[in-house]
């Protein structure tokens, strides 16, 4: 399986079950755990993405879809800066509640990312913050997000990767595996979550390995950069 794979998960069915299940689990608590357990970097990693992504959000007209939107976070960021509506999907239920209580007059649709609603070629950029490494077949993804995207249409995903620098690693996979686990627990009353976290980030391509894929999956101009020392990684590739 070329996706994520909760423990106990035998098929992709079962792993995107799993891992609805679980967001739907936490997603009252989700906005205060993220910015808890990251010490608000979260807001900063999404305001840096939305910087990035400038050149796109300020063309008239462009159409944007944050897909995994979960509690809307992403797409509240993109919103302030685009002058059009931007959209958001999930497919988890509960995380959309959440998404529409603060962003009440917002496009948001409940969708399984891997069969969006959404016209070929028809979108200037999509975009994905921590959801695409839970997604249960990562090609699948990408050939997804390469299909709704216009010519010269871009995707960018941000996605927690693996820390560079070896005394940083130490530190951050000690935080990760221990403290992160038992905070998350406490806040949100889903330990398993909160476990399943630093197992499926350490499952995950790093971020030259993403790269690869996306060049695979048939998009160019292909670039990442590190941000804090390597625990996230912004990736973006264009439709050429
Ligand atoms: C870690 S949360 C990230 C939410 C938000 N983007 C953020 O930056 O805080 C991951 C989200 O991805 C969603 N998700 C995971 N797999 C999905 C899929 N196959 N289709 C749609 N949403 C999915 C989950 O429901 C969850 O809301």
């Amino acid at each position: 399986m070329s996706g994520a794979t909760p423990e106990g998960a035998r098929t992709e069915q079962e792993a995107a079950r799993w891992v609805r299940g679980m967001f739907g689990r936490i997603a009252p608590r989700y906005d205060l755990a993220n910015h808890l357990l990251s010490g608000n970097l979260d807001r900063l990693w999404r305001r840096h993405t939305v910087k990035r992504l400038a050149h796109i959000l300020d063309r008239p007209g462009a159409r944007v879809l944050d897909i995994c939107c979960g509690t809307g976070d992403l797409a509240i960021a993109l919103q302030k800066r685009s002058r059009s509506r931007i959209l958001a999907s999930d497919f988890c239920h509960p995380m959309l509640v959440a998404a529409h209580r603060k962003i009440p007059g917002g496009v948001l649709f409940e969708s399984d990312a891997l069969r969006l609603p959404v016209r070929d070629a028809s979108l200037d950029l999509i975009t994905v913050a921590f959801g695409f490494r839970n997604l249960a077949n990562y090609e699948a993804g990408l050939r997804e997000m390469r299909r709704v995207l216009r010519p010269g249409g871009v995707a960018a995903i941000l996605e927690f990767s693996q820390p560079r620098n070896g005394l940083f690693a130490t530190v951050y996979g000690y935080y990760s595996r221990r403290i992160l686990p038992l905070i998350g627990g406490v806040i949100t009353g889903a330990g398993d979550a909160y476990r399943y976290l630093p197992e499926s980030i350490q499952k995950f391509p790093d971020a030259p390995g993403l790269a690869h894929q996306m060049r695979v999956a048939g998009f160019g101009k292909v670039t990442f950069e590190y941000l804090t020392g390597g625990a996230v990684a912004l990736h973006t590739g264009q439709i050429m």
